[in-house]
């Protein structure tokens, strides 16, 4: 339901098979989910993954942030960004939280305290990215 619903979102045009991520079978990875009734609508995952690509405990990176387009505009991504956050403020402190995040969702990130860093770039076939990080020094409750 996962792929499928990162596939519908994220990358209809690409494989469904482009839709699974390195890391996430990792016992460190955290996935969270948004359900109506029975249905997934909104999905986002946190791997411990440094910008180098390295793991690292005290790096955490935002993969897969997709709702379901008859449900976005409802607060159901801004949720499940939140718990993410909350997640990684309650393992190892100080951590920082990053995404290569689309420009078009640039704003989203932002509401939740994230920075851009960096130019702009090209991630092909998708389009313009930028680096959002988000340092977190204490536990959120
Ligand atoms: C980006 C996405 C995950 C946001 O989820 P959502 O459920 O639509 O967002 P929410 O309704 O929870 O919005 C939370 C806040 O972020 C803002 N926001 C949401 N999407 C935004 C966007 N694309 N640009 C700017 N601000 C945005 C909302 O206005 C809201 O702010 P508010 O609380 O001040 O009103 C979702 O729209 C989506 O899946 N988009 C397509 C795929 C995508 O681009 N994913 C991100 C890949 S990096």
């Amino acid at each position: 339901m996962t792929y499928t619903l990162r596939h519908q979102t994220l990358r209809p045009h690409q494989s469904l098979a482009s839709c699974t991520y390195p890391l996430d079978e990792e016992t460190s990875s955290y996935h969270v989910g948004a359900f109506l009734q029975q249905d997934l609508i909104g999905v986002g995952s946190l791997f411990r993954e440094a910008q180098d690509g390295s793991t690292n405990s005290t790096s955490w990176r935002i993969r897969g942030m997709a709702v379901l387009d008859s449900a976005q505009g409802q607060g159901v991504g801004g949720h499940i960004l939140q718990t993410l956050i909350n997640y990684a403020s309650k393992q190892e402190l100080p951590c920082a939280i990053w995404c290569n995040g689309r420009s078009t969702a640039q704003g989203f990130y932002t509401r939740f305290g994230f920075t851009q860093h960096g130019p702009i770039f090209d991630l092909p076939p998708i389009g313009p990215h930028v680096l959002l990080v988000k340092t977190i020094t204490s536990k959120i409750i």
